[in-house]
């Protein structure tokens, strides 16, 4: 293909994906809407078939079922799928409170999310969290207010829930008719369309019908309702605010969608607005410069990393993002972090429930490359120019695990089940400098339990914790390596090492932190590090 050629498809590629997240509290439906956008971009044919991955946020228990479930049905947690001329990327983002470090570098790789919220409920502690992560990068979003079909709060009082919680502006695109048993549709206000509602076609498309506020039939179609909507539309139209495109882009604004996701309804409408709306890729920062997803040269980056994703084959794939150029099979990409080429022969694209080789992907696609250790998260890959993309960090740990083995004769296993399992990022592996334990530290607490199960049943390692003196930790450097050494040599006992060979300070108490930070002023200390 000629440079213009390849250019011009690039460009077309780049201008029909669209890459994002669905973020919600647990419950509100993600999984539901997932499936559902599923179907209707023909990825499954049947609602059902996606297995639900939000026991990941209750048990243990739960957590294993899950992945007994995962070599059987590939519940990938990047699903891709097309929807009229769109290829669509939808990336999954754990829902538990102590996943969020995992979700925060599964949302640096969208470029757009979807926020579910429950009609019930209204804003709950998740989707806050998650919407700041989101707003560090200003991501554009999307939001769906699911489960009308069950008695839920006034719309308006949602709307200013939104709005005030989340501190975003909202614009209603569709209006809910009534709630619960009285739910009878959605009316559209740009294209100023009734979506009557039929609680029997859970499993198909639901047709809109047109009609106009007006309209005397709108009265013999809805009764009481009918001067209830209307009332209803004239005060949105004259207090909400009108759709603002850039500023939905600029994340200032969200677009709000009424609906009920296992119902079907509301769902296509949503899509449909979501394909027009949501950004294609965009640029995206290295430590040089942005790099602009229709370069023709080829970069990725890795956000996530699984380790057994199918016990089968106890592989460990490295999700990559591809920030420009297009990935052909078999391409040799520079493995920048360790200067090293390596060829990309067998790269697996996921869809909803398969995956399958790739033969061509384009900025905006997830590839799955197998990884045999040498790839961490937030390497870069190019085919030309050195770079690498930022803003994918490590936050400091605040729970800490000594971790002992029942049988020291499992040491080996349990070296490498720690070393596998800490290159996906949940857990920060450390060996202190001053004996040769495993700590673990992890954002939340949930993540140890979770080890010590896949020690067991991906390694076969009997492992227990132990609780440790630990409060922090802080990533230390300095620009004097000498500085740097005799701080290493003064506090030997407090530091460690962490699984890239970085040194941590790990106090026991915020007072050892504090007073040590203030005596050493030629030490930086830090709080999150980027992946280096
Ligand atoms: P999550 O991934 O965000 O955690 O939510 P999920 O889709 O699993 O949905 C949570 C519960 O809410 C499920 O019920 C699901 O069926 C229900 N749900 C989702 N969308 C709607 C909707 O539009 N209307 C109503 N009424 N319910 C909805 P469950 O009883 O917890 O599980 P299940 O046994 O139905 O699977």
């Amino acid at each position: 293909m000629s440079e213009t050629a390849l250019a011009k498809t690039i460009e077309r590629e780049v201008a029909r994906r669209r890459t994002f997240g669905i973020i919600s509290h647990p419950d509100a439906g993600k999984t539901t809407l997932t499936e559902k956008l599923l179907l209707f971009g023909g990825a499954i044919q049947m609602a059902g078939t996606v297995k639900s991955r939000k026991a990941s946020r209750h048990a243990v228990s739960d957590w294993m079922a899950m992945e007994k479930e995962r070599g059987i049905s590939v519940t990938s947690s990047v699903m891709k799928f097309e929807y009229k001329d769109y290829e669509i990327n939808l990336l999954d983002t754990p829902g538990h409170a102590d996943f969020s470090e995992d979700t925060y570098r599964v949302l640096t790789a969208v470029d757009s999310a979807l926020m579910v919220i429950d009609c019930a409920k209204g804003v709950e502690t998740q989707t806050r969290k998650l919407m700041e992560v989101c707003r560090l990068r200003d991501t554009p979003i999307i939001s769906f207010i699911n489960k009308l079909d069950r008695d839920g709060r006034d719309p308006f009082d949602l709307i200013n829930d939104i709005e005030e919680h989340l501190n975003i502006e909202c614009a209603p695109m569709t209006w809910p008719i009534g709630m619960g048993l009285d739910f009878r549709g959605t009316y559209n206000i740009a294209t100023k369309t009734l979506h009557l509602f039929d609680s029997n076609r859970g499993d198909r498309i639901q047709e809109g019908t047109t009609i106009s506020l007006d309209d005397p039939r709108l009265d013999e179609i809805l009764g009481e309702q009918a001067a209830q909507i209307r009332d209803d539309v004239e005060l949105i139209q004259g207090a909400a605010n009108p759709f603002d495109k850039e500023k939905y882009l600029a994340g200032k604004q969200t677009p709000v969608f009424f609906g009920s996701a296992i119902n079907n309804f509301g769902v296509q409408e949503l899509l449909e607005n979501f394909v027009e709306l949501a950004p294609a890729p965009f640029p995206r920062p290295t430590t040089t410069r942005d790099v602009a997803p229709t370069e023709s040269s080829f970069s990725g980056v890795v956000f996530k990393i699984q380790a057994n994703m199918d016990p089968r084959h106890r592989d460990r794939i490295a999700f990559m993002r591809i920030n420009s150029g297009r990935f052909v099979r078999g391409m040799k990409v520079r493995h920048h972090r360790i200067g090293k080429d390596i060829q990309i022969k067998d790269a697996t694209i996921f869809m909803a429930q398969d995956r399958a080789n790739v033969d061509t992907a384009f900025p905006g696609d997830i590839i799955g490359v197998h990884n045999h250790g040498t790839i961490r998260i937030g390497d870069s890959f190019t085919d030309k120019e050195p770079l690498k993309f930022t803003g994918i960090p490590d936050f400091a740990p605040e729970h800490f695990r000594r971790v002992r083995l029942k049988d020291p004769m499992k040491s080996k296993q349990l070296h490498k089940g720690l070393v596998q399992l800490a290159e996906e990022g949940a857990v920060q592996l450390f060996r202190p400098l001053i004996n040769s334990d495993y700590i673990l530290g992890a954002v939340g607490v949930l993540q140890f339990e979770v080890i010590v199960a896949r020690l067991k049943n991906e390694y076969n390692v009997d492992a227990l914790y132990e609780p440790v003196a630990l409060h922090t930790a802080r990533w230390v450097s300095a620009d004097d390596p000498k500085a740097l050494d005799s701080f290493r040599d003064k506090y030997k006992g407090d530091l460690a090492l962490d699984a890239t060979g970085d040194l941590v300070f790990m106090p026991n108490s915020m007072w050892r932190l504090e007073s040590t930070i203030e005596r050493s002023p030629e030490i930086t200390f830090t709080k999150t590090r980027e992946h280096n």
